[in-house]
C-alpha cells in the first residue's frame, strides 16, 4: 500500500535520516515532533527508558545474514510493499545456531521512503518493549550506515495468513466467516487495550487499519507497524500535539484538523474498521460511485436501527450473521465514531461490546435466536443485491490502495 505526504516537513526528514545507525534511546529522538506545551516528555519513564532495559532481547542481524535469508532479497520472496518499504519472506538460523531454521518476515526500508529512519527507530523501540499475544513480535533489526547510504531492516515473526485487509477486500480469497471477523476484531481490541491501558507508558498506536492487522496460522490477529506509535499524554495533559500522520479514511477528524492526539484517535480508527468488517467495503474507495466512496458517509444512510440497515451488510455474510449482532457492531462503531472524542468508548468497553456480539452470534443470547439475517436477506440467488446502486458497486473493479497521510 502506497502512501503520500501530508503536512510533511521534508527538511526535518532529511535531518533525521542522517542520524547515527544504532537505535537511539534518548527521549528527544523518539519524541521530536511532540509540542513543548503538552507532551509525553514529562513521563517519568518513557518508551526509550523502558527500551534501554530490554534492548538486549532483540537480535542484531548483519546485512549478509539477511541477504542469505532472502536469497539476496529475491523478488520471488517479496510478500508485500508498504510505505516503509518491501517485505520479504526469509529463513534465519536460530540465535544459538542450533535447531531448524526460523521463517521470518523481513521489512527493508526503501532508501527513498519518507517514513525513514524515525519510523524504523519507533518500531524498534515500541516493539522492543511491548509483549502481548495480539501484537506482532519483532525478533531483531539490522542497521548499517555506509558510504553508499544506510540500510534499515526489521525482522518479525512470520504471519502466514496475510492481513485482515487481504481477506476482506481481495475477492480471490475465500470470504471470512462472520464469527472469525468478530474474533479478529476482539483480538485486535485486546492488543489496543494493552497499549492504551496495560503498560507503564500509555501508547497511542496511530495507524489502526485492516492492513496492519496480520493473521497467524489460526487467523488470530496481531497488530503490526509501530512506526507511527507515540507515547500518550501524561499528567493533566489531554493530548500530545504532533505532525499529522496516519492513513486517509482512518484518522480521527479532530486529529487531522488540529494535530491533537490521544488514545481516542485510535478508537475512531477502530470504529472505521468495524464498519469495514460489516460491509467488506474500504473506508475510502475511489473506484465506487461518488456517493459511495467514503464508507462513513455512505453508511449514515442505513442507520443501525432502521430497516434499511441490512442493505449495508456484506452479501457474503448471508446465513451466518445474526441481525442483532450486526446491529450491535454498527452501534459500537457509531459510538467509536462520535465527533466528540471524549464520548467515545474505551478499548475495555469495546472488548465487552464485541464479546456480546460474539455471544449473540453463537446463539447463546436468547434474544439472538431465530433472528438470522437469512430470513430477511435482500439478495437473490446469485448473491447480487436488489439495490441498483449496490449492483453497480459490486461490478466495479477492485479498489485502489488507501492513501496514507504522513
Ligand atoms: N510479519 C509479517 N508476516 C507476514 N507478512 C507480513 C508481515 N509484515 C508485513 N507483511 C506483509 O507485507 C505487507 C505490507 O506490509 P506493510 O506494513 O509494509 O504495509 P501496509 O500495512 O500494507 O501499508 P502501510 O505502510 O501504509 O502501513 C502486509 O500487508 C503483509 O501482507
Ligand atoms: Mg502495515
Amino acid at each position: 500500500m502506497n502512501c503520500f505526504g501530508f503536512f510533511k516537513d521534508s527538511s526535518k526528514t532529511n535531518k533525521e535520516n542522517s542520524t547515527s545507525s544504532a537505535p537511539k534511546t534518548n527521549k528527544e529522538k523518539s519524541s521530536n515532533q511532540v509540542s513543548k506545551s503538552c507532551s509525553s516528555l514529562s513521563s517519568p519513564r518513557g518508551i526509550s527508558d523502558l527500551y534501554k532495559e530490554k534492548e538486549n532481547s532483540l537480535r542484531v542481524f548483519s546485512l549478509s545474514e539477511l541477504r542469505t535469508a532472502t536469497n539476496n532479497f529475491n523478488r520471488l520472496l517479496k510478500i508485500g510493499e508498504g510505505g516503509f518499504g518491501s517485505v520479504y519472506k526469509g529463513s534465519i538460523k536460530p540465535a544459538n545456531g542450533q535447531g531448524d531454521p526460523i521463517v521470518v518476515a523481513i521489512k527493508k526500508l526503501n532508501k527513498n521512503g519518507f517514513q525513514g529512519h524515525k519510523q524504523w527507530l519507533a518500531e524498534v523501540q515500541f516493539l522492543g518493549v511491548v509483549n502481548h499475544p495480539n501484537l506482532v513480535k519483532l525478533l531483531g533489526y539490522c542497521s548499517v550506515d555506509g558510504e553508499r547510504g544506510f540500510q534499515r531492516l526489521l525482522i518479525y515473526e512470520f504471519m502466514p495468513n496475510k492481513s485482515l485487509e487481504d481477506h476482506l477486500f481481495n475477492r480471490a480469497l475465500p470470504s471470512l466467516p462472520w464469527k472469525t471477523r468478530l474474533q479478529i476484531m476482539l483480538g485486535a481490541a485486546q492488543g489496543l487495550a494493552y497499549l492504551h491501558e496495560g503498560l507503564e507508558v500509555q501508547v497511542i498506536y496511530r495507524d489502526f487499519k485492516a492492513s496492519n492487522v496480520l493473521l497467524d496460522e489460526d487467523f488470530k490477529p496481531k497488530l503490526s507497524d509501530f512506526g507511527l506509535a507515540r507515547e500518550g499524554p501524561t499528567g493533566d495533559c489531554t493530548h500530545v500535539s504532533t505532525a499529522v500522520v496516519g492513513t486517509y479514511g482512518y484518522a480521527a477528524p479532530e486529529y487531522v484538523e488540529s494535530g491533537h492526539l490521544n488514545v481516542k484517535s485510535d478508537i475512531w480508527s477502530f470504529g472505521v474498521v468495524l464498519y469495514e468488517i460489516l460491509t467488506a467495503r474500504r473506508s475510502l474507495d475511489r473506484n465506487r460511485p461518488a456517493e459511495e466512496q467514503k464508507l462513513l458517509e455512505w453508511v449514515k444512510q442505513f442507520p443501525a436501527d432502521s430497516k434499511r440497515f441490512i442493505m449495508i451488510i456484506d452479501p457474503r455474510l448471508r446465513n451466518q450473521c445474526p441481525l442483532n449482532a450486526a446491529r450491535k457492531i454498527a452501534k459500537l462503531a457509531d459510538s467509536c465514531l462520535n465527533k466528540n472524542a471524549k464520548e467515545r468508548p474505551t478499548m475495555s468497553q469495546i472488548i465487552e461490546g464485541i464479546k456480546e456480539a460474539i455471544e449473540d452470534s453463537e446463539g447463546r443470547n436468547p434474544e439472538a435466536s431465530g433472528n438470522l439475517v437469512d430470513s430477511n436477506w435482500p439478495f437473490n440467488q446469485s448473491g447480487v443485491t436488489s439495490s441498483p446502486r449496490r449492483v453497480m458497486a459490486h461490478q466495479l473493479p477492485q479498489p485502489a490502495s488507501v492513501n496514507r497521510v504522513s
